[in-house]
């Protein structure tokens, strides 16, 4: 049976390491106490089976059906676009960024395994126009993927893609997933006779890379997504312990709502390894939207890479004001490494990385500015993952989702809505039909600056 393989290590966080910035004992027990209450509130939810998302990694009925779909497409197609924004877009777009090869999109078919698969992920039209443009349509399968089946940005692509490919061929490179028996989409699709996937009505977007909204794309892209579901069951599992000191997910929440209590409300992903940029972009929406739901309290998540944010972000880390807790990402053993071969030896500059890998640098950088960080007295939490394969990626998705849901009991706040982001798309729609936005005042010509 598979084991977990991701470390927590907490030690960072704590007043006996970078001192009275840090949690102290006290901090602790009263975080312990509320972590107990959020536990046994969300485990009566799972346990009832109301949380779609908790039950996902072990439901065959819901990985099985997608993943062979994803995985025909692969034979199928040449391309695979996903029309999709938000939750049905970027979760499959972090895995595939973590498990496919960086620059896969440039080897020829016989070297890379799945079709390429691209993520508009907006409606800026000139980021669709060059996509299609550059395509070669008929080797291309798209997928309409809206979990409401009425999301604006979504439905616009699809009916672009329908003017240039037509209706029939449309059909038969076409397919939807979205809700099983309500929304637009889903009453078009039934219509037109188009093959479809369902998303869980009990599961929302952000919380869904684990359904046929990541898994077909993961899985037309030839890449491991059962591996996925495997490594996000272990994870599952530790996340039903109780305790904080067994529980990664609980432990994560609550030392995050116990150092936003404190004023440290901006929580920052900080990844050391650039196949997890994307993944970073999928937990600022998870941890935003999920979480900003008053005025009182909730985080404002921020995605950094290292190194590369060393030099942008890191200033602002060590210095800047004392409202950041910042979670490392550290994988062990890179996908592939490089020797930094010898040369210019008498150079120290030069002299000292010889010998050495890339692999060791980054490490390096990131060991570095994780004591940097300590020394400073400022908290980190470092996440550690053995390698980077698709049961640890499933482990990392599934200890956020979870760390979202405990996080939610601990804020006072439902995670798994998001009212703020309903309004905006009601305005988009009624100003789409030729409305006015309600109460609009007059613009005020002085603040107004033209050249
Ligand atoms: O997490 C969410 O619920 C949102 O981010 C949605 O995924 C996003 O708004 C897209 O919605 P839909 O899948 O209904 O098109």
């Amino acid at each position: 049976m598979l084991r977990s393989s991701l470390i927590l290590d907490a030690n960072d966080a704590l007043a006996t390491r970078i001192g009275k910035q840090g949690l102290s004992p006290s901090d602790l027990d009263a975080a312990t106490s509320s972590a107990s209450r959020a536990f046994d509130a969300l485990s009566r939810r799972w346990a009832r089976g109301e949380l779609g998302f908790w039950k996902l990694p072990a439901d065959a009925s819901v990985y099985e059906p997608a993943i062979a779909i994803g995985e025909e497409l692969a034979e199928r197609f040449e391309n695979v676009v996903v029309l999709g924004i938000g939750g049905s877009s970027l979760g499959a777009k972090a895995a595939i960024a973590a498990l496919g090869d960086r620059f896969r999109d440039l080897l020829p078919r016989a070297q890379r395994q799945g079709a390429r698969v691209f993520f508009p992920d907006n409606s800026d039209p000139a980021t669709f126009a060059s996509l299609l443009d550059a395509l070669d349509l008929g080797s291309t399968c798209f997928l309409a993927i809206t979990k409401s089946g009425g999301t604006a940005e979504t439905l616009s692509q699809l009916m672009i893609v329908r003017e240039r490919l037509g209706e029939s061929r449309l059909a038969q490179q076409l397919v939807a997933i979205t809700d099983p028996s309500s929304g637009a989409l889903r009453k078009l699709a039934q219509e037109q006779g188009w093959r479809t996937l369902p998303v869980p009505p009990d599961v929302g977007g952000r919380f869904s890379v684990l359904t046929a909204v990541g898994l077909v794309p993961i899985a037309a892209a030839g890449l491991d997504a059962a591996g996925l579901c495997r490594g996000a069951d272990v994870m599952r599992r530790r996340c039903e312990a109780p305790s904080l000191r067994e529980n990664p997910a609980l432990l994560l929440a609550a030392v995050h709502r116990a150092f936003d209590a404190r004023g440290r409300n901006v929580h920052v992903l900080f990844s050391y390894a650039d196949a997890l940029r994307e993944f970073g972009d999928w937990f600022v929406q998870l941890w935003a939207e999920s979480l900003g739901k008053t005025e009182e309290a909730g985080p404002t998540p921020v995605r950094a890479v290292g190194a590369t944010d060393q030099h942008s972000l890191l200033q602002l880390l060590m210095q800047g004001p004392q409202d950041k807790l910042v979670s490392f990402v550290a994988v062990e053993e890179p996908v592939a490494d490089l020797a930094i071969p010898p040369a210019w030896k008498e150079r120290a500059s030069f002299d000292q990385l010889a010998g050495k890998s890339l692999g060791g640098l980054l490490d390096a950088e990131r060991r570095g500015t994780t004591a940097a960080l300590a020394e400073a007295g400022r908290p980190s939490l470092t996440l550690r993952l053995p390698r980077l394969d698709a049961p640890t990626l499933g482990e990392l998705f599934f200890l956020w989702e979870a760390a979202t849901a405990f996080a939610g009991a601990l804020y006072g706040v439902d995670p798994f809505d998001q009212p703020g982001v309903e309004a905006s798309k009601r305005l988009t729609k009624a100003l789409m039909s030729g409305g006015s936005l309600p109460g609009a005042t007059p613009e005020d010509p002085a603040f107004v600056l033209k050249g």
